[in-house]
């Protein structure tokens, strides 16, 4: 009765030395799925498991394997500062989308406004020289397309975007310095305050229109296209517009708190012209 011999065990036999045994052989077979793991991995990503620890070229990649139907345009993600938390999304938006959203766009145009902080409404600004106009969140399957893609990117729901605004520069038109969150209780009743910006350039400028950040922390100015830019790019961490490129920074930070080093403007567009939509994201579901 070999089974009754182990059962009738003492309890003494349970010694140290037992205990040993058992951590030894757990602490082994931790060793082997570690190794397992460790070998199973470098057949997959044997060509860059040299960046293995690099975050941009995991993003890079991921992203570039995503790219569907245009297959070969090449996305990556860029952080270019911290306060504020910004990050440059390359190739964000195809060719055929910019032109999309400025078409649907270009017969509403109207002067711009900004919203009066007593009473929200919206009103004329001499800060904001642009001229723009409201897309309705979801209005087609291409609008969905970009505003799921902003979702993503962003981790906040499609629920939380106000509609895509479109807005067009001409040349000496701009937006001075602002933050995107609101000071009054009036403004954040539909959603609470605005926590993130989405900025997507829908076209080119030849000179100016850059997206500045004057209170940007760190050395704004080794940018590597510090030398392109205009004088007013010069007053901060710039971005230069570039179609297809979406540039996300949050007005909060992570402890929810507003985030004055936020603070943005868009430079006077010195030749050509500059067409860009925004999409806000609130901390709670935005109503339409
Ligand atoms: C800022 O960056 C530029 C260009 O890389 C460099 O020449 C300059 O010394 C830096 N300034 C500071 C204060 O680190």
């Amino acid at each position: 009765m070999p089974k009754g011999r182990y059962s009738r065990l003492p309890p003494r036999k349970t010694s140290s030395s037992t205990l040993i045994m058992g951590m030894l052989l757990m602490f082994t077979f931790v060793i082997l799925i570690l190794l397992g793991l460790g070998i199973l991995s470098i057949p997959t990503n044997s060509e860059d498991s040299r960046k293995a620890n690099d975050l941009s070229t995991i993003i890079h990649n991921q992203v570039g394997r995503s790219a569907g139907d245009e297959g070969k345009r090449e996305q990556w993600v860029e952080v270019i500062s911290w306060e504020p938390r910004a990050f440059i999304y390359h190739k964000f938006l195809t060719k055929d989308e910019c032109e999309y959203l400025i078409t649907l766009a270009k017969p509403h145009m109207q002067k711009s406004t900004v919203v009066d902080s007593e009473t929200g409404k919206s009103k004329d600004s001499r800060v904001r020289t642009s001229s723009g106009t409201f897309l309705q969140r979801g209005r087609d399957k291409i609008i969905r397309d970009i505003e799921n893609r902003i979702a993503d990117f962003t981790f906040i729901p499609v629920e939380h975007g106000e509609g895509l605004q479109i807005l067009h520069y001409e040349v000496g038109q701009r937006y001075e310095p602002h933050y995107d969150y609101f000071m009054d209780d009036f403004n954040t009743r539909n959603g609470g305050q605005r926590i993130a910006t989405v900025l997507m350039y829908l076209s080119d400028v030849e000179e100016g229109g850059e997206t500045v950040f004057p209170t940007a922390k760190g050395n704004f100015t080794a940018v590597p296209w510090w030398n392109e830019l205009s004088e007013c790019g010069k007053e901060g961490l710039s971005v230069k517009p570039k179609m297809g490129d979406a540039l996300l920074f949050w007005s909060m930070k992570p402890d929810a708190s507003l985030d004055p080093s936020s603070l943005h403007g868009g430079c006077p567009v010195i030749r050509g012209n500059k067409w860009s939509s925004t999409k806000w994201m609130h901390i709670n579901e935005y109503k339409v």
